[in-house]
């Protein structure tokens, strides 16, 4: 009996376990993050690929991203666009240069819009409304996804009834004393968790996620990482490495692996099979063949960016960020390629979750 034929026994039960009940405790899923044997990647991919055909088949979703304000009145540690960095060249899109990114979008072929921007003040909720308002009258049959942070619970109610369908709020960790270890005093996991529960309440299809790799991030975080993700069931989930900013204070920290964020995309995939998964442009920057990576092990969404080209490079969450210099019909191309390279077919319906 070799040591290695003992190791791959060690797992199997436990990927058996995750498949047949969607669920582990949290020192299995400890076990399966820090698992050293490559073999339980390529096991974790198959299960997660068919998992994912048999609720949608060989349809990867695309997302328009319009990245349209970088400016933001928190400081959290590991982003590049934290107000502490006065070296960011701050850009704020008008509604009109919004408006005009979906139309070029629609025009692709999309059929959700994702408007990401960082907490700022100027688009208060009347702002918001209004600009929400206006894009679904442009384009009724697309859905409005919106990532613009922690907000009220009347704030999120307003958006929602102006057209706001999904949110994306990632929850970072969902451990609280690394929360408190990656952000200000003044940003709090328990506010966090609450406008999770809120955007659900209110009828919003919910996107939570996490870093891979994220300055002091253990095993055990990423485990209950693993159960909160089981509990909450969100109708996304964004996971991406961890990329250093040279501006902020984890400038020399190491980058997230490419490889445990594909392990994590599968077993979250396992867990809750209808989820949305995006392959994200973090893993394509820690890796060229990333987003690649991501899509065989699980992900089905893709999100080119429909930003102008003259302020990509200003949207500076971390270091040597990809699709800066592209149009946004070229970043669809590239991405469409990148899809039916790995023998799935990019789709540009509204991909909307299904129960
Ligand atoms: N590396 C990787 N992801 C980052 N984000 C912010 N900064 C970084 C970084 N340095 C992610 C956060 C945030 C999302 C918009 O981008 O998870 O929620
Ligand atoms: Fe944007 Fe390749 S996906 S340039």
């Amino acid at each position: 009996m070799d040591g290695n034929g003992e190791k791959r026994a060690d797992w199997r039960p436990l990927v058996d376990e995750l498949e047949a009940r969607r669920a582990l405790s949290v020192p299995d899923y400890g076990r399966l993050v820090s698992c050293p044997d490559p073999a339980l990647d390529e096991e974790l991919a198959r299960r997660a690929r068919e998992a994912r055909a048999a609720v949608y088949g060989d349809a990867v979703f695309a997302r328009g991203l319009v990245e349209f304000t970088n400016v933001c009145r928190n400081d959290c540690l590991y982003c590049g666009l934290r107000r502490s960095n006065a070296a960011c060249h701050r850009y704020r899109l008008s509604a009109d240069e919004i408006l005009a990114c979906a139309d070029e979008g629609h025009v692709l072929g999309f059929r959700t819009f994702v408007l990401q921007g960082g907490e700022d003040p100027f688009w208060d909720d009347a702002r918001l409304c209004e600009l929400v308002r206006a894009l679904k009258a442009a384009h009724p049959d697309c859905a409005v996804t919106l990532s613009v942070g922690e907000r009220s619970v009347e704030s999120y109610r307003a958006l929602r009834e102006a057209g706001a369908d999904r949110y994306l709020l990632r929850h970072e960790t969902a451990t609280p004393a690394h929360y408190a270890k990656l952000h200000p005093p003044a940003l709090s996991w328990e506010n966090r968790m609450r406008c999770l529960r809120d955007l659900r309440a209110l009828g919003y299809q919910v996107g939570c996620g996490f870093m891979v790799g994220s300055p002091f991030q253990t095993a055990a975080d990423l485990a209950r990482d693993l159960k909160f993700v089981e509990e909450f069931k969100p109708e996304m989930c964004g996971i991406g490495p961890f990329v250093p900013h040279r501006e902020t204070p984890f400038a020399h920290e190491p980058a997230g692996s490419a490889a445990l964020t594909c392990r994590l995309l599968s077993i979250i995939r396992l867990i809750h099979p209808p989820v949305l998964l995006p392959a994200t442009t973090a893993l394509g920057t820690v890796d060229p063949r990333g987003r690649e990576k991501g899509l065989l092990a699980g992900a089905n969404v893709v999100m080119p960016n429909l930003s102008p080209v003259a302020v990509r490079k200003d949207y500076d969450l971390y270091d040597n960020k990809i699709c800066t210099g592209e149009e946004s019909a070229q970043c669809r191309g590239c991405l469409a390629r990148r899809v039916e390279s790995v023998g799935l077919r990019l789709v540009v319906d509204r991909g909307d979750f299904k129960h």
